[in-house]
């Protein structure tokens, strides 16, 4: 025989198995345990001050949840989907407990500013969880910045060879990606950084309680303003699933570009063997799986964030119980990109950098084609003029089957007079005219890791 359940006064009939299995969030929402005992630790120390516990139930429910937590993490605590969630669990198994102080502590309160506040600080933590790990994965793209100033690659567009880059400079494109993702959780962090408990069921309550003291005790900044919208809002949520989709597509891409670059038609870097897997038929094969499924887990990071804003759109105020939805999405890509950002750090900490394959890649694709036109641009002839002259130099390069970089002046020379003793058209050259700010060359970037490095180094 089925047990009644807490809130079950007004029901005649027990209610059908198939609805408990419907409507339980218990199995996942017990994720939340930690967070629903902290707030109702608050709530109740709150009402305490208030007057409206005594001292000994405040010390009952003390001792009461410390035990559930025990119980809980001892794994001890029985779940039973007829509880529903894990609000309802931990409060019946109070009761039980310690008896009438635990029905007490429900008193101005609601399961919708409850689940509010525990989601909340959930996501909260995790904002900074997250943000410190992105702080790591940003020292690893500049701990190779630091070693490869003078490592030259070819710089791409359309995936074609367009003019010579540094490898430093390339780490330090993602490292700036990452240090906006970082602000994007820090923002979130800060903006949502204020506490539901209070708002009750929806519009407040008639107790004289305390918004600030428990906004305080659970290290809000303050209490939101506006109950309804407190209990039936999910932006919060929504915020992170974004700041991940956004993170995790940032991660795909230096995915994409591992993939390709360990190739063998680049091999411009070598994953360690730690972080490849082999073939079950192909022995020679060494297959890039991580980067692969970090860019495969870019998906679900964007279906988590449509599905909630899905289920968000339309819904009148206030709570809705669709927002029972908002978590199992959050949970999936908070704990698949922190394992993405973990794999993502070990594998660049122990990549190899084939300097000399990517040199090699510079010296095909006639990079410094721009730089010859430039440098004619500047003695005054014509643009279009001097990229005509650049095109034949190219032609020349081709006939002669090599880079134009590797022409001599000489053979620049006997395409256009107007080119002088002072052109150079080496790939090195060229790295180093691209001086100005935000630029490749060496004194840029040696700017632009100083910039990183402090950012590392604040708090
Ligand atoms: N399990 C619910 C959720 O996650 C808790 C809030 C239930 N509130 C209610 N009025 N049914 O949203």
């Amino acid at each position: 025989m089925a047990e009644q359940k807490l809130s079950s006064g007004r029901f005649k009939e027990i209610q059908d198995e198939l609805l408990d299995k419907f409507n339980a969030s218990i199995f996942f929402d017990n994720k939340l345990y930690e967070e629903d005992i902290k707030g109702s630790l608050a709530h109740a120390k709150m009402l305490t001050n208030q007057g409206i516990l005594t001292e000994k139930e405040l010390e009952d429910i003390q001792k009461g949840l410390a035990e559930v937590k025990k119980e809980i993490e001892e794994g001890n605590f029985v779940y039973d989907i007829k509880d529903e969630d894990i609000h309802m669990a931990i409060e019946k198994r109070l009761t039980e407990i310690i008896g009438d102080a635990g029905k007490k502590l429900h008193t101005a309160r609601s399961r919708n500013d409850q689940v509010a506040v525990d989601f909340r600080m959930y996501v909260l933590k995790q904002d900074k969880i997250i943000a410190a790990k992105i702080k790591e994965l940003i020292n690893s793209f500049v701990n190779i910045a630091q070693n490869h100033k003078d490592t030259i690659l070819p710089g791409m567009t359309h995936l074609q060879h367009a003019q010579p880059i540094s490898f430093a400079f390339h780490m330090l494109a993602y490292a700036s990606m990452f240090k906006r993702d970082y602000e994007r959780f820090m923002s979130s962090y800060e903006r949502n950084n204020l506490s539901p408990l209070g708002c009750a069921a929806l519009a407040g309550t008639p107790h004289p309680i305390d918004r600030e003291q428990t906004a305080k005790e659970l290290g809000f900044k303050a209490p939101t303003i506006n109950c309804l919208d407190t209990v039936s809002d999910r932006d919060f949520a929504l915020e992170i699933l974004f700041n991940i989709a956004t993170l995790s597509m940032h991660m795909s891409r230096i995915a994409e570009e591992l993939i390709i670059w360990s190739t063998s038609e680049f091999k411009f870097v070598t994953i360690s063997d730690k972080y490849a897997t082999g073939s079950s038929i192909m022995p020679q094969k060494k297959n890039p799986d991580v980067p692969e499924l970090i860019r495969g887990k870019t998906g679900r990071t964007y279906g988590n964030l449509i599905a909630l804003l899905t289920v968000m759109k339309g819904l009148p105020l206030a709570y809705n119980k669709d927002t029972q939805e908002d978590k199992e999405g959050v949970f999936d890509s908070v704990e698949n990109i922190l394992l993405s950002m973990d794999i993502l750090i070990a594998l660049m900490n122990t990549l190899t950098i084939n300097k000399d394959a990517m040199l090699k890649a510079g010296k095909t694709g006639h990079l410094t084609a721009t730089d010859l036109a430039d440098y004619l641009a500047k003695k005054g002839v014509p643009f279009r003029e001097a990229h005509h002259i650049t095109g034949r130099a190219v032609a020349l390069a081709e006939d002669k089957g090599v880079d134009l970089s590797e022409l001599s002046l000489e053979e620049l020379q006997s395409i256009d007079e107007r080119i002088g003793n002072d052109a150079d058209m080496s790939l090195v050259n060229s790295l180093n005219s691209r001086n100005s700010y935000g630029a490749t060359a060496p004194s840029q970037v040696q700017i632009q890791l100083k910039y990183f490095k402090e950012f590392l180094n604040e708090n």
